[in-house]
């Protein structure tokens, strides 16, 4: 088996691109724990992937949380192959009506959270282990009411240049994945309504030019191609996103 005598933890992985991941590691043999902050969530994708998926409740915005995420982590798994930093949330608003609350929120999980969910974990990282996060296409450029998220995601590839250097002595490996527009439960975003939501979908397959979605199963196959098999590779983002963020012409 592919993955066996791996041990992975996913951070957000209870639905959508997270809990991909996981069905793919456990599938390969891996040990997968997985966290999040919503119990019911985590009891679902226990259900759906059986009783051999580890879950902990756990709210990477919550420095108290992360220090006990770290010993609980230690005790049920010990040394860890892969940290997958997959939690993150958008809340998208119009310029004039982004809040500080809004703007704290986003930076605490995506970007703090990252931060230090890596300085207390990492001492559990075998050497030779990976850690890799999820950006967003977002994470370049600009887009209307995306001004916040963005940023968030931005300082994190800032953080995954930063923690590949802080990490080459222990030969571990740090990368990104940069989805595009993915089918999930939350297509990544907070709150939208089922119409928003239809019409989200829409813009994203116009706009794509591979002209669909992706599905989460494809970006959890490039998270576990960097975590794995990219031996020769840190430092660094992987887009998974139709073309979306390249500079490539889109044949009319
Ligand atoms: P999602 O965005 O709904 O959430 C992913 C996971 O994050 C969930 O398991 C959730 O429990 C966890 N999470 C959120 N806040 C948390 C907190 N405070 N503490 C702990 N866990 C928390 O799921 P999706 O759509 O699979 O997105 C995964 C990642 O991909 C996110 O980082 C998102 O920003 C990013 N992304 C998503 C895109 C999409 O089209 N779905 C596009 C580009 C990036």
């Amino acid at each position: 088996m592919r993955y066996q005598g791996k041990n992975a933890v996913i951070i957000g992985g209870s639905h959508g691109m997270g809990l991909a991941t996981a069905r793919l590691l456990l599938e390969g043999g891996a040990r997968v724990l997985i966290t999040a902050r919503n119990a019911r969530n985590l009891e679902a994708a226990r259900r759906e992937l059986g009783e051999g998926l580890q879950t902990v409740c756990s709210d990477v915005s919550d420095m108290n949380d992360i220090g006990l995420l770290a010993g609980i982590v230690g005790q049920k798994l010990g040394r860890i192959d892969l940290l997958h930093f997959n939690a993150g949330i958008a809340e998208l608003a119009p310029f004039e009506q982004v809040t500080e609350e809004s703007y704290d929120r986003q930076f605490a999980v995506n970007t703090k959270g990252a931060f230090f969910t890596v300085q207390r974990l990492s001492p559990l990282l075998r050497d030779g282990g990976a850690i890799v996060v999820t950006s967003s296409v977002a994470d370049e450029g600009g887009e209307p009411g995306m001004t916040v998220y963005s940023a968030t995601k931005a300082a994190l590839i800032s953080l995954v240049s930063g923690f590949a250097a802080e990490f080459l002595p222990r030969g571990i490996r740090v990368n990104a994945v940069s989805p595009g527009f993915i089918d999930t439960p939350t297509a990544g975003v907070a709150g939208m309504s089922e119409e928003e939501r239809r019409s989200f979908h829409e813009i994203g397959n116009a706009v794509t030019p591979m002209k669909r979605h992706g599905t989460a199963e494809e970006v959890a196959r490039a998270v576990l191609f960097l975590a794995f098999e990219a031996t020769y590779t840190t430092g660094t983002k992987l887009a998974v996103d139709g073309g979306l963020g390249q500079k490539i012409s889109v044949p009319r």
